[in-house]
């Protein structure tokens, strides 16, 4: 079964009960009752967290999501309570850790797409549907729709594909107010970042948000606001595509973990990617420039140097 090559043990901070370790991130709760979220340097393909680590791409994630969360303020409340990493952690935290609320998670992956391509092309091929939403005729892989849509998935557990759903069935997964409040968020803050990327040159062809109410912020009558949460508009969630490149009918350059899992399914890799074999070790070449683009990502969107 897929899953880890190596499970990382979870480290031993007093003060913090180990909660969770995510394919990319480990969570914990702090005696104030807030989830402290590190951000590892694992990678994952084909539902394996592969043995290699990227240099930096867990300070990248966290960066680039708080950076975002910003740029989202006034549209979207976010779950960051701070970025201080905890007394008696390891030094190594410093940069990765994000201080949270601790949300009841909506168990949906909030998905908008602008542009066609990956499982939403899939289902394009054989229904002319994403999500059950009708298209038109005509799209090809890298097409841009004729305007964003919300494609929610329902969330899976390490070593398991997220699988795609209808906005129906979200609704009677997690009722029908929600699953408004989703899609409208979802859209909403899709449009923001689009138009943002688009001004950095980038193509922000689809990414996963994943949101939850904030009990602890309810008000008088019990209504708990729903709180943007995890990471947000990073190369892990989100594919940005170079706009000067940018030509449907194929697949495009992405900041995204495509050549990675190019570089496993290669005859290079000797991996069987339908076999019973955990995936082999990345070579530095391969690690040195997924890195290179991990950087490169944060760059151009933000405009700031990495250093
Ligand atoms: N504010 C929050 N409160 C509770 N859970 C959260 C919050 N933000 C993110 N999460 C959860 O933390 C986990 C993040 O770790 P990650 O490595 O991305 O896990 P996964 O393997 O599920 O993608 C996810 O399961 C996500 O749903
Ligand atoms: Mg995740």
């Amino acid at each position: 079964m897929p899953g880890f090559v190596d499970k990382p043990e979870p480290a031993q901070v007093p003060g913090l009960t180990h909660l969770h370790t995510g394919k990319v991130r480990d969570l914990y709760r702090n005696e104030a009752g807030d989830l402290v979220m590190v951000a590892s340097d694992r990678t994952s393909a084909y539902d394996w967290v592969l043995p290699s680590l990227i240099p930096d791409k867990g300070r990248v994630l966290t960066r680039l999501s708080l950076w975002w969360f910003d740029q989202l303020a006034d549209l979207a409340p976010n779950h960051v309570v701070s970025t201080e990493v905890p007394a008696g952690a390891p030094a190594d935290w410093a940069g990765r850790t994000m201080v949270c609320r601790s949300l009841r998670m909506v168990p949906v992956e909030a998905v908008a797409r602008g542009y066609l391509t990956g499982s939403g092309l899939a289902e394009y091929e054989r229904s002319r549907t994403v999500c059950g939403v009708a298209l038109p005729e005509g799209l090809v892989d890298g097409s841009q729709l004729p305007a964003p849509i919300f494609t929610p998935a329902t969330k899976a557990a390490v070593g398991e594909h997220d699988e795609n759903v209808s906005y129906e069935e979200v609704a009677r997964q997690v009722g029908a107010e929600t699953a408004a409040l989703l899609r409208q968020n979802t859209l909403a803050v899709y449009i923001r970042a689009r138009d943002i990327a688009a001004e950095r040159g980038l193509i922000l062809a689809d990414t996963k948000f994943e949101f939850g109410y904030d009990d602890g912020a309810a008000a008088q009558d019990g209504s708990a606001p729903l709180v943007l949460a995890d990471e947000v508009l990073t190369p892990d969630s989100s594919r940005f595509w170079p706009a000067d490149g940018w030509e449907p009918g194929h697949a495009q350059p992405s900041y995204d973990k495509q050549f990675i899992r190019d570089w496993l399914t290669s005859d290079a890799s000797g991996w069987d990617r339908h076999g019973q074999l955990p995936p082999p070790e990345l070579p530095q070449d391969i690690v040195e420039q997924s890195r290179a683009r991990y950087l490169e990502a944060y760059e151009r969107l933000t405009g700031l140097p990495w250093s």
